[in-house]
């Protein structure tokens, strides 16, 4: 008997249908968008519908203080209050060093419970360098282990990309690192890795169309998984974000 592959659902209106019911179980997606396109958003609603399947999740930022993210829940209408089982924690991570910080992500992770996790984002994280004492740690120094690998930023940045990602699938949550594009940048993610190391990617957008501003939806990669859709009409109004037709 072919093995069943256990889905997470996002909750997010009319887009689960387009990746058959949800993210593979211990899967990586990045959610991949300029300013302003509802990445946020997207991640909080994959977060609540862990909280309404009595799951525990943590939303981890670098600029947004938590309680702006906890007044955008309450706008749509959502208790995010920590029940026994189930819940949302909100941290702020303040980046000082960054084996420091893929650590303290893991810890509080585990510690929590969490199956659903959101580094918002991996671009901010991929700002700060390790120190040597942490590059060790990491395994990326030279054979000497007194200097970062002798290799291009770009490799470099693979090697951390990859080492985090590594690490939260251990843990085995499913993850959304969400990650800033440029808005004229060749490659789809800032730190143009972030696309490669993960499992999935979804690029959100926002258009202006004369008067009015135009979102949407693509699911550019979803491994395993039977994509649906090109690209898709994005809202986000007073209960979050739907995808589909919106007239
Ligand atoms: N209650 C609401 N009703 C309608 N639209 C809203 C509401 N709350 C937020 N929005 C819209 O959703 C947009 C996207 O928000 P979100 O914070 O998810 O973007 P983002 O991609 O995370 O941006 P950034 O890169 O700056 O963090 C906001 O700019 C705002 O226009
Ligand atoms: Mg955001």
């Amino acid at each position: 008997m072919a093995e069943v592959i256990k889905r997470v659902a996002t909750g997010v209106k009319g887009f689960d249908e387009l990746i058959e019911n949800g993210f593979i179980d211990g899967s990586s997606v990045a959610v991949i968008g300029a300013p302003g396109t509802g990445k946020t958003i997207f991640g909080l609603h994959f977060l609540y519908q862990g909280l309404l399947n009595g799951e525990k999740g943590v939303y981890f930022s670098f600029k947004q203080e938590t309680s702006s993210l906890e007044m955008q829940c309450k706008q749509f209408g959502w208790n995010t209050d920590a029940k026994k089982n189930a819940g949302i924690k909100f941290v702020k991570l303040n980046g000082v060093d960054l084996f420091q910080e893929i650590q303290r992500l893991e810890d509080e992770a585990r510690i929590f419970g969490a199956t659903r996790v959101v580094v918002d984002s991996i671009s901010d994280l991929m700002e700060y360098l390790p120190n040597v004492a942490g590059l060790k740690k990491l395994g990326l120094t030279d054979a000497d282990g007194t200097g970062p690998l002798s290799i291009s930023p770009k490799d470099f940045a693979r090697r951390v990309n990859t080492i985090f990602i590594d690490r939260m699938k251990r843990l085995g949550t499913t993850t959304i690192f969400i990650a800033d594009s440029l808005e004229n940048g060749n490659t789809l993610s800032r730190d143009g890795v972030t696309e490669f190391t993960c499992d999935g990617i979804i690029l959100l957008k926002a258009t202006s169309l004369g008067d009015e501003l135009h979102r949407s939806v693509e699911v550019r990669k979803m491994r395993n998984t039977a994509v649906a859709g090109g690209i898709q009409s994005v809202s986000i109004g007073t209960k979050g974000m739907s995808v589909g037709s919106t007239r």
